[in-house]
């Protein structure tokens, strides 16, 4: 005698015999009930149960479980809104609460949990330590003006927008860490692959210049999408999606220097690339493309910079945009000092930062991986409001 647990997905009756089509989080399976069979409640769409019985094969050779008794062990009803037809994305979206019990988002939940252990794995192997930087924090990383504030009647702070300022002092005492938590962005952005909470991954490494910080995020993205192919066969086929996402993993993504990109493509030298650009450029090389050295001006106050570049890549992917932000770090303090002062930094805020600067300096670089965004890419999601649970955004 076997046991199966889940939630029934749809009900079918045939010949005396009825199946249910059903789910125990991890697998679906197919549950054969006869007539005459002991059943303690009344099976419906969505409602749970308990069956007794034995794994089996139907004549045509596919896997059922027969049932010898069944318990319903929470009720459903006619209202339940996942029932067994085509729904929308957008009706999905109105009930989070809900998707996760259809095929496509228990696959897609599945594959974020691929994919974070993947990164986890990869990082360990290759010597990084993971380190916990804060949630509430005043350091605004990326700029002013795009972060939630904390207050109480004794705090008055911010929510982080990158663990990268403090992620570079784990650094400078383990040498290469990194961090793996949730980051907000305030900004009024609508666009389809934004979110106000997102989740990311900041390698910092020492001892390390910008070329040697694209070769670590290229290898750690192909790897990774390596790892979650090779995990994720089940989850792939519930989601439709038979082409090898691999692919893109066995080709070099070439590195083209912003000023080579203005040129090639009409940019006016100076300007921001838009989404529909790096699209555009991403297709003409037929790969993921690492954009390098763009306008100082355009660039946040913690990169080094030449007197007219910063030492940066945006890592550029198919369909989603800019998956990974990276830069090497200005490293010497008298020149990190006139950086902050010139972005108007609290200079008493933010002494611990310039500190790292005081005392064993190193040249270091790292980026920032967009965890949501590869998500989107690998399990082709429209909108990146779909491949978290509880999206925020505005
Ligand atoms: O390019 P960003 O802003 O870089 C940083 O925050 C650096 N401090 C990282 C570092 O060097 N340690 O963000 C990094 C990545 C982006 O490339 C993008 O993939 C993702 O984070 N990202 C977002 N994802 C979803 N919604 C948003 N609003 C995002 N903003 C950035
Ligand atoms: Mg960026």
């Amino acid at each position: 005698m076997e046991k199966l647990k889940g939630w029934i997905k749809s009900i079918r009756d045939s010949k005396g015999l009825r199946f249910f089509a059903v789910t125990d989080g991890i697998k679906d399976h197919q549950l054969t009930v006869k007539e005459g069979t002991p059943i303690e409640g009344l099976p419906k769409v969505g409602a749970s149960f308990i069956a007794e019985g034995e794994h089996s094969t139907t004549p045509k050779g596919q896997p059922e479980f027969l049932v010898s008794k069944l318990d319903i062990v929470g009720a459903s009803d006619d209202d339940f809104p996942i029932q067994p037809k085509a729904h929308s994305d957008e009706f999905f979206r109105s009930v989070p609460e809900l998707r996760g019990k259809a095929k496509k988002f228990q696959a897609i939940w599945k594959i974020r949990h691929q994919q974070t252990q993947a990164i986890h794995r990869i990082l360990d192997h290759f010597g990084f330590i993971q380190y916990y930087t804060p949630i509430i924090t005043h350091a605004d990383c990326e700029g002013a003006g795009e972060s939630f504030s904390v207050k109480s009647d004794w705090l008055d702070e911010k929510l982080t927008v990158s663990g990268q300022l403090h992620g570079e002092v784990g650094m400078s005492s383990l040498g290469k860490i990194y961090t793996f938590g949730p980051t907000f962005r305030a900004e009024k952005s609508t666009t389809r692959k934004h979110l106000s909470e997102f989740w990311m991954i900041e390698p910092e490494i020492a001892f390390c210049d910008l070329f040697e910080a694209m070769d670590v995020a290229e290898d750690l993205v192909k790897r990774v999408l390596r790892s979650v192919e090779a995990k994720s066969e089940y989850e792939f086929k519930q989601l439709g999606i038979d082409d090898k996402h691999t692919k893109i993993a066995d080709i070099d993504w070439p590195r083209i220097k912003y000023d080579d990109i203005c040129e090639k493509f009409g940019i006016k030298w100076g300007e921001d690339i838009s989404s529909d650009m790096e699209q555009t450029i991403v297709k003409s090389y037929g790969a993921p493309v690492f954009i390098t050295h763009y306008p100082k001006d355009l660039k946040p106050f913690y990169m080094k910079k030449d007197d007219k570049h910063a030492l940066c890549f945006d890592l550029i992917f198919p369909e989603v945009g800019e998956i990974i932000g990276g830069s090497q770090r200005e490293e010497d303090y008298e020149k990190l000092k006139e950086q902050m002062q010139s972005a108007k930094l609290d200079m008493d805020k933010m002494q611990w930062y310039l500190v790292t600067r005081k005392w064993g300096t190193v040249p270091h670089s790292g980026f920032g991986l967009g965890f949501d965004r590869l998500l989107m890419y690998i399990t082709k999601a429209q909108k990146i409001h779909d491949v978290i649970p509880f999206p925020i955004s505005y």
